[in-house]
């Protein structure tokens, strides 16, 4: 079997919530080293998607294997420990320590038995990777949306993750800064993390990802290269009559 190159697995993952089914039915694997974008219009499921991923919830149907382990019913920090990390639509750092400080926290939380100057030595070497070296001393709250978010996958990646989960990191940047942001997740994935992320801009996806699983209404509609799903008529007609552009 070659299936130790899968990082993430999932086979018929479901999440209900009362009488909605949120995800229904959700398959696809994520190999080592593959960028993977998850798409698809407003309300289809790829938030709660995400948070099955991570263990915010637990599904009501199928199975999960992250690094071939069974994590299906493993609480968020075990997933963690194994490998997985989460950076937030919401960006959420301490606001009033630095910008060292808060990945440092991070590598310190992330990695149990960090020593602090470990942390704060590989704190730096992350504020080099996400271009936030120059603000260093900053105070969080001073940041601006693209260096928040440059400090939220700094974050994320001190936990020393190898497969990063990002939800939307583009929203509210302007179209120079998400090419930057594109720069940031490929410097994030040239450094050996396996990265999953949702993203509504299509022309990031175009741009970053390896292959696309499309999402509509809980369901996967369509998986394969972004030239492959965007001539899929299922997805051009999920896309109908919505705000995101497919032809972007
Ligand atoms: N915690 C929740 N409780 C009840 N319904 C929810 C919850 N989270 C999401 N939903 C519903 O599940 C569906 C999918 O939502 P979501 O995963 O956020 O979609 P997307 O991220 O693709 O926009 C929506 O109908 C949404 O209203
Ligand atoms: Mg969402």
């Amino acid at each position: 079997m070659s299936a130790g190159q899968d990082v993430l697995r999932a086979e018929g993952l479901g999440k209900r919530f009362g009488g909605l089914q949120a995800v229904q039915d959700v398959s696809f694997t994520q190999r080592r080293g593959e960028v993977l974008a998850i798409i698809g219009p407003n309300g289809a499921g790829k938030t709660t998607l995400l948070n099955l991923l991570s263990g915010v919830y637990r599904p009501s149907a199928g199975r999960l294997h992250l690094l071939e382990q069974d994590v299906t019913d493993s609480p968020i920090e075990h997933r963690c420990h194994l490998g997985l990390g989460r950076a937030f639509q919401i960006v959420r750092p301490f606001p009033d320590m630095t910008v060292h400080e808060n990945v440092t926290v991070g590598a310190l939380f992330g990695t149990p038995g960090t020593r602090l100057r470990e942390a704060r030595e590989q704190a730096w070497a992350l504020l080099e990777l996400t271009g936030l070296a120059p603000h260093a001393e900053k105070a969080a709250h001073d940041l601006t949306l693209l260096q928040d978010k440059r400090l939220e996958v700094a974050r994320a990646l001190a936990t020393r993750p190898q497969v990063l989960l990002l939800d939307e990191v583009m929203a509210g940047l302007r179209p120079a800064e998400s090419q930057e942001a594109v720069g940031l997740i490929r410097s994030v994935r040239d450094s050996g993390v396996s990265v999953l992320f949702i993203e509504h801009i299509m022309p990031v996806v175009r741009d970053l990802a390896d292959r696309v699983v499309v999402m509509d209404q809980g369901r996967v509609i369509a998986q394969g290269t972004y030239r492959e799903v965007t001539a899929d008529p299922q997805v051009v007609s999920a896309y109908l009559g919505t705000e995101a552009e497919l032809h972007a």
